[in-house]
């Protein structure tokens, strides 16, 4: 079935063709992710970019993907900014901002909400995390990397062993990433958490039901062993009920460089959604493992970009119209920029007061 019209609301409203053809628009798109190229198919065109929770890669890269399409991005960012802190519904927010523009990007910290939102108008809505349940275009590009990642050495995700590690229970990226796996062939998923925080049992079934082998590990270091990807993910402290609860649920799982090459098989790749927590107590990913070529998380943030201009040509319909409207770009880039060669730099965390 087309994309064109549809709300994007949750990752198991995707089938095989929807992942194929989304990837096949993101790679006719990557030099202008690249910024060699540019497109125009979106002039005219309007994005509300609506977060009311705290973002900084899906924000950007939703905004970023929608301007190199040739569209327009009003960002909204708070509960607070906006006429809901008065009372508003979700509902009536929806029908208004329906009126001013084309498409409607909304994170919120309630599960369901963007679906209620989306209730509310004739335009597509794409979620771009509803709390705790879902992330589905950070699936649709973890898994686009993963196929990346895995393409140099000749290999697709048929046959894929992934270790997902940390807060299954509250990471919506991995909730959404387990229903995407299901639409590939003899995937095996090792899952690592502490007992409170283990992945919900509906993702587990499902996935399950879907031809995917979950296997819950007792330990870190065997579940490590002969994985293809490693998934780590921050602890949600946002989602805790007191601080203290957080404190001990963080800092039990931290991948370091001899872990990995020692447990791991020897083309695996280190992935995470980001943000990392990179303070002492939590650091799920090492130090010593900052400047490993198989650290794949910035090559995985920048796929955001491509992953999303294809979402929105496919969602707004105007994706035949992209190979006419391909110009090369004309202003200055670093000789160095490209996916695989940004610098890495010291982990240590912005300090600011809570
Ligand atoms: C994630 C999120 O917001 O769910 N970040 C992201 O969108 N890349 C993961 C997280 O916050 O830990």
């Amino acid at each position: 079935m087309s994309l064109a019209g549809r709300h994007i609301l949750q990752a198991s409203q995707f089938d095989r063709s929807d992942l194929d053809q989304i990837f096949a628009v993101a790679d006719q798109l990557r030099p202008v992710a690249l910024r060699t190229e540019t497109v125009d198919v979106l002039r005219g065109a309007v994005l509300a970019n609506l977060f009311f929770e705290p973002s900084t890669r899906t924000r950007v890269s939703f905004g970023a993907a929608f301007a190199r399409l040739g569209g327009t991005v009003l960002d909204t960012t708070g509960l607070q900014s906006t006429s809901m802190a008065k009372g508003e519904s979700l509902y009536d927010t929806a029908r208004v901002v329906a009126g001013y523009v084309d498409v409607i990007v909304l994170r919120s910290p309630e599960a369901g909400a963007v679906e209620e939102f989306a209730r509310g108008t004739q335009i597509p809505v794409i979620n771009a995390g509803d709390g705790p349940r879902e992330h589905p275009t950070q699936a649709l590009l973890d898994v686009y990397t993963i196929r990346d990642e895995r393409r140099r050495n000749g290999r697709d995700l048929d046959g894929l062993r992934i270790t997902i590690v940390g807060d299954l229970k509250y990471g919506r990226t991995v909730h959404s990433l387990m229903h995407l796996l299901r639409l590939y062939r003899d995937v095996q998923v090792t899952l690592i958490a502490e007992d409170s925080l283990r992945m919900p049992d509906e993702v587990v079934q499902q996935a399950r039901a879907g031809g995917v082998r979950v296997v819950e590990s007792a330990t870190f270091e065997e579940g490590l062993r002969d994985a293809d990807v490693v998934y780590m993910t921050r602890i949600q402290e946002e989602r805790f009920k007191t601080p203290a609860d957080f404190s001990r649920a963080r800092g039990k799982y931290r991948l370091t460089r001899p872990l990995f090459e020692r447990l791991c098989s020897p083309s695996a790749v280190i992935m995470h959604p980001l943000p990392r927590d990179s303070r002492v107590e939590s650091r799920e990913l090492d130090d010593d493992l900052t400047t490993h070529p198989r650290l794949a998380i910035f090559r995985q943030t920048d796929n955001g970009v491509p992953v999303r201009m294809a979402l929105f040509a496919l969602v707004l319909g105007c994706e035949a119209h992209l190979p006419e409207s391909r110009r090369p770009a004309r202003w200055y880039r670093p000789a160095a920029f490209g996916p695989h060669d940004a610098p890495m730099l010291p982990t240590e965390p912005m300090r600011f007061e809570r």
